[in-house]
């Protein structure tokens, strides 16, 4: 039987951007009732930010809001703080990420949503916690990357481009999203036990310090031993009194590196990541693939340490065994000798992936007005339930049938729109 973990739980999310609406667009993909409050005349702004047609919804706003309802509310007008009172009376979950003030401004501060319903778990996504002197800053993605340890330790370290650097991968925006879905999921638990809500709050900052949780295991490592042998600095390099980036290292004490594959001169995908392991068996196996067997009984090479001091030898001789071959064969030969390896996929491998799309990882969803557009599905994958992506709401498209669920009569809802509390 197919359940939808959280059925039957409603979601006010007045969330916008990326952060809080990748944790709404989970719940209701776990089957909430997710109800999203947006401006009125524009929405989440993300609805136009890079277009890939003129009229129609971006790409950004349709791959972060399915499976919700959209009303467009005013919350400036006496009538809109009405109609959001009414919406939490009858709501178990309230989220916001507005600017910090933005909302308690408003009238919608915890202790004010707390009064409205003491049951109404309040989540809200702030850029820095509340005891953080940089409290009151907005923040987008970077402004997290940057405060929460990840770019001071990624990216290349030396030469020109020895610079703080960005991930690509949403640490700052969607990373928090998920954080704080698992504050809500628990604080839903905890609810069963005490009957009343609680305000669980997610900087973003902090949900990228907790990825950056082994920067601080090599900054401690830093401070008692003057060195990290397991990044690209050591033996040769210096070390300062902070954690340096590492470019391609693996992060542990396992030698992985990023090397060139057949056809990178063209292909900027063409790599192949493959990690050496710590235990013989393992490392024996990698050595005789990549042509050089002598490694497994020679002591310049057969320990996790004296690798450590060889580490650009060894780079440059697993390089010439990858450079001549195509990542997919390399991948294929080693992970059969139970290699560590991956392959580099570009975002267009990974939308093409027939694989990904098989097991619901890639998704195509039929948006009315556009057609189809390829979206990432839910990631944790369950034996009882299949999440169902469907489109995502335009502007206002569900305001009527919302207001007519919170007993607004027809009359009412004609006499919002003249006063233009809502649009649509
Ligand atoms: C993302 C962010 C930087 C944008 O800041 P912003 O440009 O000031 O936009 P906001 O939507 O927060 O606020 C704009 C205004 O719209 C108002 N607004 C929002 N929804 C509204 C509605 N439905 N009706 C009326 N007014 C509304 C806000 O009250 C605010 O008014 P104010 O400036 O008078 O206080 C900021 O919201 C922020 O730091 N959020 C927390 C961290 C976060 O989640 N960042 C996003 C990462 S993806």
């Amino acid at each position: 039987m197919m359940t939808a973990p959280l059925k039957g739980i409603r979601v006010i999310d007045w969330t916008q951007v990326q952060s809080g609406p990748s944790c709404t667009q989970m719940l209701a993909w776990l089957g909430a009732d997710v109800i999203k409050i947006e401006r009125k005349g524009l929405g989440d702004p993300t609805r136009t930010e890079l277009l890939d047609y003129p009229d129609m919804d971006s790409l950004y706003y349709l791959q972060l809001n399915c499976n919700k309802r959209s009303i467009e509310l005013d919350m400036k007008t006496t009538e809109g703080k009405e109609i959001l009172t009414r919406l939490l009376e009858t709501a178990d979950i309230f989220v916001e990420n507005l600017h910090p003030g933005a909302v308690d401004k408003l009238g919608f501060s915890w202790e004010e949503v707390h009064k409205i319903n003491p049951r109404v778990i309040y989540g809200t996504i702030k850029g820095f916690n509340d005891d953080s002197p940089l409290a009151s800053v907005k923040a987008f993605e970077p402004v997290a990357q940057c405060a929460g340890g990840a770019a001071a330790t990624t990216g290349w370290y030396k030469g020109e481009y020895d610079i703080p650097t960005q991930s690509g991968a949403a640490l700052g925006d969607s990373n928090t999203g998920m954080h704080l879905l698992i504050g809500l999921l628990a604080a839903l638990l905890q609810r069963e036990k005490t009957g009343e809500g609680c305000f669980v709050q997610q900087s973003m900052q902090d949900a990228v310090i907790n990825l950056c949780r082994v920067k601080l295991r090599d900054q401690l490592i830093l401070e008692h031993t003057g060195v990290l042998k397991h990044m690209p600095q050591y033996p040769d390099g210096t070390f300062t009194d902070t954690v340096p980036r590492g470019g391609n290292v693996e992060g542990g004490q396992v030698l992985g590196w990023c090397y060139r594959c057949k056809g990178w001169e063209k292909d900027p995908s063409a790599f192949v990541y493959i990690v050496l392991q710590n235990e013989m068996k393992p490392f024996a196996a990698a050595a005789k693939a990549i042509g050089k067997p002598e490694w497994i009984d020679d002591p310049k090479f057969n320990t996790p340490d004296a690798r450590e001091k060889v580490k650009e030898e060894i780079y440059a001789a697993v390089e010439a065994y990858t450079i001549t071959r195509e990542k997919m064969h390399i991948v294929e030969e080693l992970g059969k000798l139970g290699v560590p390896c991956g392959p580099v996929l570009s975002m267009k491998e990974i939308a093409e992936d027939e694989s990904l799309r098989k097991c619901g990882t890639i998704v195509e969803v039929d948006q009315p007005g556009r057609g189809k557009f390829l979206t990432i599905g839910c990631p944790p994958k369950f034996s009882n339930y299949i999440p169902e992506v469907k489109p995502a709401p335009a502007l206002g498209e569900h305001t009527d049938e919302v207001l007519k669920e919170i007993g607004y009569t027809p009359e009412e809802i004609v006499s919002l729109r003249q006063k233009h509390v809502v649009c649509k």
